[in-house]
């Protein structure tokens, strides 16, 4: 068994962000995506792992993930040259891929659940294709499908308009080297891409055996800041231990399971977990609060922060109260003096808020 991630695509739905930063790397309780993803993969035994990557974006990624070497497995770039669909991804690692059986693993998603029961599960029924599905609220944001009581895949659509069921395709998939074949029989949809969707169609009418799993634990598709917020909240929760290498003086309390960087320094403050705190970073005369991440060289300063995400280098200073916001790279919120208000902010990378 290999493993496909894809990393590459446009990235344009948590603009500002994504404007900067490929949308696999952005952080969830300072950890990058795709390294969630690549963990999971790796849980699974699985050595020979390809990632797809952009042009605009592929050498980022790479920088992030390395060699393989930090997790003990090879990984083998893919360059796709436009983001030309999921099936065009599959395509483009044929020469990756051979003629073994592959987890397909979206590089953006994230979730609550170990993927080696699944794969167990694919091949102790010889499936062709097996696919997880989640109900959601709005179906109509995915491809969606439609299953029989066996569950086993009758119809897949993307994105339909009117969804045949709250049934949305979650971002990870295991396949026979039969998709290849069905691949090559599909024709761009009416957005221009070569959809898996189509291609796992292609299976079901051809009668292979495409079986579906239902999730039931929680799977963060992270689309926008509200996604990004409550997938850092769920991590926090679920994965973090108390583990301070940074320095904490005298007079700063630090409460429940806070995890503190190498370098970083918390001066005259209370730190409440869940929380994570990067390399480099000051926290003086501020309350950061639960659910709250700080990325590496950030400053919080005479500020209560919580439910938020600061990403690197980003400052904030004389805030009394900011809560459920999102804070990109370098970017600077520093308030003078105006009224208390709660402030709920989503920053891009590079800018700055003066208040
Ligand atoms: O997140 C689940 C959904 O992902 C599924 O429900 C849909 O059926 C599936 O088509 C996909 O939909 P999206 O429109 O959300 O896909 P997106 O363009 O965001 O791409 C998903 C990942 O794949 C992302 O990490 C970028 C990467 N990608 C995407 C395309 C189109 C590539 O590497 N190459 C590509 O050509």
């Amino acid at each position: 068994m290999k493993a496909l991630v894809l990393s590459g695509g446009k990235g344009t739905r948590l603009r500002p962000l994504t404007h900067t930063t490929a949308k696999q790397l952005i952080p969830v309780a300072n950890k990058p995506i795709i390294h969630y993803v690549i963990d999971s993969i790796v849980k699974a035994g699985i050595k020979d792992i390809g990632v797809i990557i952009a042009p605009e974006t592929g050498q980022d990624v790479k920088d992030a993930v390395g060699d393989g070497s930090r997790w003990g497995v090879n990984i083998t770039y893919i360059l796709q040259d436009e983001p030309a669909g999921l099936a065009h991804a599959v395509k483009t690692a044929k020469g990756f891929l051979g003629d073994s059986p592959f987890v397909m693993y979206l590089g953006d998603n994230l979730i609550g659940m170990e993927i080696d029961g699944f794969i167990d599960e694919f091949n102790r029924e010889h499936c062709d294709a097996l696919i997880l599905l989640k109900h959601v609220a709005e179906p109509q944001r995915f491809g969606v499908a439609e299953i029989n009581d066996k569950g086993e895949v009758v119809r897949l659509i993307e994105k339909p308009k009117e969804p045949p069921s709250d049934l949305a395709l979650v971002g990870v998939y295991v396949f026979s080297p039969d998709i290849h074949n069905a691949i090559d029989v599909i024709k761009p949809s009416w957005r221009g891409e070569l959809e898996i969707t189509d291609a796992i169609q292609e299976l079901i009418s051809g009668n292979k055996k495409v079986k579906s799993h239902i999730l039931d634990s929680w799977w963060l598709d992270t689309g926008k800041k509200d996604d990004m917020l409550e997938a850092n909240r769920v991590v926090l929760d679920e994965m973090i231990h108390s583990d301070i290498k940074g320095k904490v003086d005298a007079e700063s309390k630090v409460i429940g399971r806070v995890s503190i960087d190498e370098g970083s320094y918390i001066e005259n403050s209370t730190v409440r977990g869940p929380a994570v705190i990067g390399k480099n970073t000051v926290v003086r005369n501020s309350f950061v609060g639960p659910y709250t991440s700080i990325g590496n060289d950030c400053l919080v300063e005479n500020t209560s922060v919580e439910f938020s995400v600061m990403l690197d280098g980003s400052k904030v200073i004389g805030i009394e109260r900011l809560e459920e916001s999102l804070v990109g790279k370098k970017s600077v919120i520093c308030k003078d003096d105006v009224p208390h208000k709660a402030l709920r902010l989503h920053i891009g990378d590079d800018s700055e808020v003066r208040l």
